[in-house]
């Protein structure tokens, strides 16, 4: 297992995210926890080589470290440069269908990132067939709830206080209106939709859901 590389350069989102806090942010923290998984599941090698089986099977650190990695990975997928604002296509279509407008995505985003206390994370998910906002706390994820994530926002703290100190509605409205990766969310929703016509089963080794492919080039 070794640590997906930055689908852009650790510059590329400035102004809206500096290259210090992105190069802390997945020098230190990111690659800090694949170490500690690594140092966990030493001697369990059959164990490591699918981090989503072991997201769902099991609990405390290892599961923490590795729901870390996951959604990391997800994270800096779910940002670009030049990204943000409203989406259009099909994308625009299930935001229309689950939220009614955008300007409403939008805000209930904003809303539950700045409502939600202390570490975790931000998510829009496929709940169903229907496109939701939602947060979990410290290292959870959606694959325990069997939502599907469709785009995310890191809201502890390293994500964001080099530049925005403890601002972080200024950082959520950087990321909504300026980061957005909408063409990884097209890419996650369809993938939802292949996999919910085809009903296919997740087991051990399975690549559904694979980690985060990267992402489109606009
Ligand atoms: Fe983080």
């Amino acid at each position: 297992m070794t640590l997906l590389p930055l689908p852009y350069a650790r510059h590329a989102l400035e102004p809206w995210l500096g290259r210090e806090t992105v190069t802390l942010h997945y020098e230190k923290h990111h690659a800090g926890y694949l170490k500690k998984l690594l140092e966990l599941t030493a001697g369990r090698p059959g164990r490591v080589t699918s981090l989503e089986w072991i997201i769902r099977s099991s609990e405390g650190a290892i599961f923490e470290n590795a729901a870390q990695i996951w959604n990391h990975d997800f994270y800096w997928r779910s940002m670009q440069p030049d990204g943000g604002g409203a989406p259009v296509g099909a994308v625009h279509e299930a935001i229309l269908d689950g939220f009614g407008s955008y300007e409403r995505l939008r805000r209930e985003f904003l809303d539950a990132g700045t409502g939600h206390f202390g570490a975790g994370w931000l998510w829009l998910v496929l709940h169903g067939d229907r496109l939701q906002i939602t947060t979990t706390h410290d290292a959870d994820l959606p694959l325990r709830t069997g939502d599907t994530p469709i785009l995310c926002a890191d809201l502890w703290e390293h994500a964001y206080y080099l530049d925005y100190r403890n601002e972080r509605a200024r950082y959520l409205e950087a990321f909504i209106d300026h980061l957005a990766n909408w063409e990884f969310a097209l890419a996650n929703w369809s993938d939802a939709a292949a996999r919910a016509s085809t009903r296919t089963p997740i087991t051990e080794g399975s690549a559904a859901p694979a980690r985060p492919p990267l992402a489109r080039s606009r």
